[in-house]
């Protein structure tokens, strides 16, 4: 069965024929060409799929595309405006929250998130924000800091 979906997409209007079982991942990827989204374990497992949909973070690989019909969705791809960074961005790059990187579109957009809706979390409040995104390469340290000087650089 297919089933048409309207919605937003990085702020433009998307009007689509979908599948009823295709993932939101596979339509921000192979529909959308929006490749910044990562399929990790492809499970709910690793959070390197998260998107916002209605500004709240959301594993899009456990995510029906029917189910974001008259959302708005945001990937990594919405985040740097005019060629420069957002703060969260430049938060990761210059306090080395990112190693190999395959985790970090996930990891920035619940951070994104996060601070949306907690501006100035305390370390523990990023801690449990942001469980449900792993990172194989790092002690989470520098992610901690990267989420922090976004934090500190928003509230300026
Ligand atoms: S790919 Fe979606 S949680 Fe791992
Ligand atoms: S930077 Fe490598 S998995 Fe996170």
């Amino acid at each position: 069965m297919k089933t048409q979906i309207s919605l937003t997409v990085n702020g433009r209007r998307r009007d689509d024929t979908v599948s009823d079982n295709l993932l939101l991942v596979d339509y921000l990827r192979e529909t959308l060409g929006l490749n910044g989204t990562k399929i990790g374990c492809d499970g709910g497992e690793c959070g390197c799929c998260t998107v916002l949909v209605d500004g709240r973070a959301r594993h899009a690989c456990l995510t029906l595309a029917t189910s974001c019909d008259g959302t708005h969705v945001e990937t990594v791809e919405s985040l740097a405006a005019k060629g420069r960074l957002s703060a969260i961005q430049r938060g990761f790059n210059e306090k080395l929250g990112a190693q190999c990187g395959f985790c970090t579109p996930g990891m920035i957009m619940a951070a994104e998130g996060l601070l949306r809706e907690n501006p100035m979390p305390t370390e523990d409040e990023i801690r449990a924000g942001m469980a449900a995104n792993i990172c194989r390469c790092t002690g989470y340290v520098k992610i901690i800091e990267s989420v922090q000087a976004a934090a500190r650089e928003l509230a300026q």
